[in-house]
């Protein structure tokens, strides 16, 4: 669905992987990790994801939030590369807590709400999780929303999530850029009707149709500039 021509009146912003670098806990703490520590970030995130997809596709009963679920994936994977140090796994999980974000985040917050442009996090992330991060990132106060999964109990892609952001911010979907580097979260954003951004900071090859239902950027920067708030090509 193209919502070409409606203004855009709010940004919404996915957290991790988007805002913020999920590797940046493991490489903070490299030194204490086997070498291939980024496959095994890598991996780490990957086991997070399909945990947040079992449990909600296995019913209310079993949802449990990202905090638990991010320590649970981080348990199963230093289980399997050999990580036993229960302090290296605390500071891990801590470190998770208070990722970098991209450098070009907070300049390009500020660059949207000086064009009067409303400014949120849609994410899977728990509640003191997410306002750990944005604190430690320095951007709290740049953001007019942070809207955790936890008030409606499922994880993303469930659409119910993505509806919460239209009730939040009062804003029909199609007057939100949603924008997320995760192209399974930009294209159920996209299915929800918001306008879209997906961020390929990898230069990934095409998911979902992304490359014409989305607009693609190779970062956040590029949102800084009013171009980029063009609707998606036909
Ligand atoms: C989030 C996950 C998708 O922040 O990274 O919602």
């Amino acid at each position: 669905m193209s919502h070409a021509g409606e203004a855009v009146l709010a940004y919404v912003f996915d957290a991790y992987g988007t805002l913020l670098d999920v590797h940046g806990a493991m490489r903070r703490h490299a030194a204490l990790l086997p070498p291939d520590w980024e496959r095994i970030s890598a991996e780490w995130r990957a086991k997070q994801l399909e945990y947040t997809w079992v449990r909600s596709l296995t019913g209310p009963a079993h949802h449990r939030d990202f905090l638990q679920l991010t320590r649970e994936a981080l348990d199963w994977i230093c289980d399997r590369h050999g990580i036993a140090d229960p302090a290296v796994r605390a500071a891990l999980l801590d470190s998770y807590r208070r990722l970098p974000a991209y450098p070009e985040v907070p300049g390009m917050l500020r660059a949207l709400r000086g064009r009067g442009l409303r400014t949120a996090i849609l994410s899977n992330g728990e509640p003191s999780m997410l306002n750990d991060a944005v604190q430690a990132a320095g951007i709290a106060s740049l953001l007019d929303a942070v809207l955790s999964v936890e008030e409606v109990g499922v994880f993303k892609p469930d659409p119910r999530v993505y509806a919460l952001a239209s009730q939040r911010l009062g804003l029909a979907p199609g007057r939100m850029m949603f924008v997320s580097s995760n192209a399974w979260d930009a294209q159920a954003a996209a299915a929800a009707g918001f306008q879209v951004a997906w961020c390929n900071r990898a230069g990934l090859p095409d998911e979902y149709g992304l490359s014409a239902a989305a607009t693609v950027i190779p970062d956040l920067a590029a949102l800084a500039a009013p171009a980029a708030s063009a609707a998606p090509a036909e």
